[in-house]
């Protein structure tokens, strides 16, 4: 990658430590890092740290640097904007869009990328308040890393935490490595993410483990590239991403009905959602009672359709259609010998071969994907969800369609 002149925000959280491995990081890789740090950061990392470990002055105050009309040059001259940690109160000032510093000054005053790592106590990352102003910085394209689930400062911990500094590095070279590449500008792109679920009663379901982060992850990536995208959203657990055209559903039969209307004329369709294979042949009106004296209940299943099968096997002519198999198969080759009878049976073009199991796949930030075609293995790919979305639209890009030039 060419040398990047990148902004460091670093706002006054403990983690404000740990951005000095981010600065750093960005540094050894060659880019040129320019630090802004809040009033709030200095007080837990001084200035001559940060000028040090990123080789450049560090400017805090809005009224220096006047002449050089430094509160919009910073941004203005950036490729990429990281703000680690980004605490609940910048989230805030960047949702509001307030310019009460430098860092709100860049921020406003710059077209570049935007990758923020959260960091703050639970309790406050759960706050209604945080969670909007977080879903309205996605919906502006803004990516959000993290935050990670661990201990916090105290004794206490859960989500809130920041994410490693070398996570949020990988995820902001990729996010301007993503910008750059725009081989999906002009495409229609089909998603589903997440798991269905079958009702049994008004208040129970079967469902699975699926929580929709790798369908997510591809249809970010997707945008990120240049699509247009719609995502088939069945019950994530994971915030849906901006600028994508979303369409809830529940069980398999809704997420047929959305996913066949919404792949006509589709350039490529990504199957990532667990579907329920069966659902219960009837569903009871009122909650399903115990009664006296048994000691069991049997249900009734009925086979769903099988919904990226039936895609395959219509004529989709310049629809690329890739699905995914879920396997609990150990051994590595009977795996692969799993995944192309499922590419065949289904005609799908590709298919990604994701192993999962009680702490494997499901709700992890990170995957292990094979990526099978009718000729074999195309590619493995390995790492955060979103590193392994973009390997799967590298294996996909250049196979879809050439009728129309992508715009
Ligand atoms: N799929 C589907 N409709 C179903 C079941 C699965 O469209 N009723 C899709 C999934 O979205 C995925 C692919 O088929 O892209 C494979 O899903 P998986 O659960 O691995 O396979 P199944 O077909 O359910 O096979 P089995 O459970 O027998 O392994």
């Amino acid at each position: 990658m060419s040398r990047l002149n990148i902004v460091v925000g670093i706002t006054g959280g403990i983690a404000a430590y740990k951005a000095v491995g981010v600065v750093r990081s960005l540094v050894l890789a060659g880019h040129d890092v320019h630090v802004v740090p809040t009033d709030g950061a200095l007080r837990f990392v001084g200035r001559p740290t940060l000028e040090a470990i990123s080789r450049n002055p560090v400017h805090v105050d809005l009224y220096e640097g006047v002449a050089e009309v430094r509160h919009v040059a910073i941004g203005q001259a950036a490729d990429l904007i990281v703000i680690a940690p980004a605490t609940a109160n910048t989230i805030a000032k960047l949702a509001a869009g307030l310019a009460d510093d430098l860092l709100g000054n860049t921020v406003l005053a710059s077209e570049a990328p935007i990758v923020i790592a959260p960091a703050m106590h639970t309790e406050m990352w759960l706050n209604p308040a945080t969670a909007a102003n977080v879903a309205t910085l996605r919906e502006r394209g803004v990516t959000i890393v993290g935050p990670a689930v661990g201990q916090l400062t105290g004794t206490d911990s859960g989500p809130g935490r920041m994410e490693e500094p070398d996570v949020i590095v990988a995820a902001a070279l990729a996010r301007v490595e993503a910008s750059a590449r725009r081989d999906l500008a002009g495409r229609r792109v089909v998603v589903t993410a997440g798991g269905t679920r079958e009702p049994l009663d008004p208040v129970r379901f079967l469902g699975n483990r699926s929580s929709g982060k790798q369908g997510v992850a591809i249809a970010e990536a997707a945008r990120a590239r240049g699509a247009q995208v719609t995502l088939i959203a069945a019950n994530l657990e994971v915030a849906s991403p901006g600028g994508c055209d979303i369409r809830e559903v529940s069980t398999a039969l809704e997420l047929q009905a959305a996913v066949t209307e919404a792949a006509s004329g589709a350039d490529l369709v990504v199957m990532a959602a667990a579907v329920a294979d069966y659902r219960p042949a009837s569903i009871s009106e009122s909650k399903i009672k115990k009664q006296p004296g048994d000691d069991g209940l049997t249900l009734e299943l009925v086979r769903n359709p099988d919904i990226l099968a039936g895609l395959g096997h219509a004529p989709h002519d310049g629809t690329l259609l890739v699905g995914f198999a879920a396997e609990t198969e150990a051994d590595d080759e009977r795996l692969l010998e799993l995944g192309a009878g499922k590419l065949e049976a289904k005609g799908a073009d590709l298919l990604v071969v994701n192993r999962v199991g009680w702490t494997e796949g499901f709700a992890r930030d990170d995957n292990r994907v094979v990526i099978l075609g009718n000729e074999g293995v195309l590619a493995r790919a390995i790492g955060s969800k979103m590193s392994v979305a973009h390997e799967i639209l590298d294996v996909a890009a250049p196979r879809l369609r050439e009728t129309h030039e992508p715009g």
